[in-house]
């Protein structure tokens, strides 16, 4: 598939679950909530608009975010992890999030509003083509977006050119330990629900190394979890439509790992 064709079927995608609140990287996204690392009590402090996620992890928590500091979110969809980092960098800090589909941004802005955020806006953008200035970022957090864009060298060199000298990237996402099998790997429906856009892990080390970075390392890795994808309703059809049997999605199942990775660039 072309990468325009890629981001065309992506952010169909999103667009519908921006407006049914359902998931496509996850299943019952408010019940994973704390499978992702989410706790009840932060989660109260956001906008219930807000309080949905369609991530696999929960970048802000290892970011260590300080006052005053500038934070970008990489495809920021409902804005949930905008709204945690909002907190942490307080009144003098700044959040900015960035995300392709027209309707995660205006439920971000619906959200952002009802929770009277002054320190955080949403631009209309793709993360291959950051609509930051350079310099500009003290901290990159990401969601389980990375392994959605088609061209994840462009996201990296985009997200080194608008970080600080100094500035640090921590981003949770999905990538492979084993390659999947091509009948997976061409599925468009695998690919919206972050499986088959998905890299092997030390091919995305190796390009976060490539465009500049230093001190890269996995902090945290889990394999996705099964329930993850047997109950979501992407890879259900998927093994219906393939005739996959139980046995041999849990194999596939574990070949998806979540990780979370820090870098920093260079001063
Ligand atoms: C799996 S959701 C994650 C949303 C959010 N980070 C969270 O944790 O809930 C992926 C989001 O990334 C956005 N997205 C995917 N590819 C993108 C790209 N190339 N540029 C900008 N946004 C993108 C989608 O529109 C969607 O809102």
């Amino acid at each position: 598939m072309k990468e325009e064709e890629i981001r065309k079927i992506v952010r169909k995608s999103y667009a519908k679950a921006a407006k049914r609140e359902s998931c496509c990287c996850n299943s019952e996204c408010n019940e994973n909530h704390e499978k992702i690392g989410y706790s009840k009590a932060e989660l109260e402090t956001i906008p219930e608009g807000a309080a949905f996620s369609l991530g696999c992890g929960h970048p802000v928590a290892l970011a260590s975010l300080k006052e005053g500091e500038t934070v970008l979110d990489l495809g920021s969809g409902g804005g949930l992890d905008c709204f945690l980092a909002a907190k942490k960098v307080g009144e003098k800090g700044r959040v900015i999030g960035v995300d392709m589909t027209p309707e995660m941004i205006d439920k971000a802005r619906e959200n952002c509003r009802q929770g009277r955020y002054k320190n955080v806006e949403f631009r209309l953008g793709e993360i291959e083509n950051l609509p930051v200035a350079d310099n500009t970022v003290d901290v990159i957090i990401s969601n389980c977006v990375i392994n959605l864009s088609p061209n994840k060298k462009r996201v990296f060199e985009e997200a080194f050119r608008v970080l600080k000298p100094g500035g640090r990237l921590m981003i949770s996402d999905i990538v492979l330990l084993k390659e999947l099998p091509k009948k997976i790997k061409e599925n468009e429906q695998a690919y919206v629900g972050c499986i088959s856009g998905a890299v092997m892990k030390e091919q995305y080390l190796e390009v976060i190394k490539n465009v500049g970075f230093q001190d890269v390392k996995v902090v945290e890795e889990a394999l996705f979890p099964i329930d993850f994808v047997i109950n979501n309703p992407s890879t259900e059809a998927i093994m219906k439509d393939y005739d996959i049997s139980l046995e041999e999605a849990k194999e596939y199942a574990g070949s998806v790992a979540s990780i979370k990775v820090y870098a920093v660039k260079p001063k």
